[in-house]
């Protein structure tokens, strides 16, 4: 088997953030050399203490985790309350965090953490781009295996009608990675919503019979009550885990060259992600952009990271 690709994973937990962090420490593909946080679903010191939390709750105690932004480059931070709670993660009762927050700042976590590898790290981010762009001056690019980051779509928004959340939260931030050069994947809802928690992957996680699965499959129910009161959908998409999966097992999804863009300006469209399928603006492909789920393969990886660490 080959060396597992060292990842750092750049967050903002959230329940499908959660579980991004259970799949990146609990699969032998990838390496989870460090978890950063970002102003996203919740304001920073909400979503940090997650993320502590979650790895507390995980058994992963020497888990470097760092805060980064507590607010986008250019707008105004808003939480995703009516999606994830006033926690950001809200449902099951989650341990006080015992995970030592690391001093540093969330970029200066990252740089030394790409000086010291001795190859290529893969940046993992499921939450708004804020500290990747802010990264972009500040460590040494070469070391940037790649941008792997759930957000976008190929289609509609989940926070407007045309920008996905984490796009809509920081379109400038979004826009510089993407201009940045650094191999770029786009894993957006298009992919993200054949990752549906039925009640049939709920019962797996439960089936697991340990502590980890019960809150696995409490959050799972929680996001999906928040996602049948607000979209009408009978079953939550578990995005973010999308973007880990892509690297720790990358047969799992199918991705196609395309040329992106994300949209700042917009009057109505502020946050939106231009992803020329067709290439009909004539622009040379610039980003992997996810297109199909093997979904059985998919859940199995989750139970299977779950199961691994509970
Ligand atoms: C994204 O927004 C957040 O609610 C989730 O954590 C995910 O990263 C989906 O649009
Ligand atoms: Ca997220």
């Amino acid at each position: 088997m080959s060396s597992p690709t060292p990842i750092i994973l750049d967050c903002d937990p959230g329940h499908d953030d959660a579980i991004a962090i259970l799949l990146a420490a609990g699969h032998p593909g990838v390496e989870l050399l460090a978890v950063t946080t970002v102003a996203g679903n919740g304001p920073l010191d909400k979503v940090t203490a997650n993320a502590r939390r979650v790895a507390t709750l995980a058994g992963l105690l020497d888990l470097p985790i760092a805060a980064g932004a507590a607010r986008p480059l250019v707008a105004d931070h808003e939480a995703s309350v009516e999606i994830h709670g006033t926690s950001a993660l809200d449902g099951p009762a989650l341990p006080d965090p015992r995970v030592e927050l690391d001093p540093r700042p969330a970029v200066q976590l990252i740089a030394d953490l790409l000086d010291a590898s001795r190859v290529p790290v893969t940046l993992v981010a499921t939450g708004p781009l804020t500290n990747i762009a802010h990264a972009l001056d500040r460590v040494d690019r070469a070391k940037i295996g790649a941008v792997v980051w759930m957000g976008g779509s190929t289609g509609r928004g989940n926070r407007t009608p045309y920008a996905e959340f984490n796009s809509y939260a920081d379109p400038e931030a979004a826009a510089a990675v993407v201009a940045s050069g650094i191999p770029f994947t786009l894993v957006g809802l298009n992919l993200t919503h054949q990752a549906a928690a039925t009640p049939e992957v709920i019962a797996r996680f439960e089936a697991l019979d340990s502590d980890l699965g019960r809150v696995v499959a409490g959050w799972l129910e929680f996001f999906g009550g928040t996602y049948r009161d607000v979209f009408g959908e009978p079953h939550a998409p578990v995005h973010d885990p999308c973007a880990v999966a892509l690297v720790a097992d990358p047969g799992v999804i199918e991705t196609v060259e395309a040329f992106v863009a994300v949209e700042t300006a917009g009057q109505w469209t502020r946050g939106a992600t231009i992803v020329d399928l067709h290439a009909r603006l004539g622009h040379p492909a610039n980003a992997r952009v996810a297109v199909d789920l093997d979904v059985d393969r998919f859940w199995n990886l989750i139970v299977d990271a779950v199961r691994e660490l509970g």
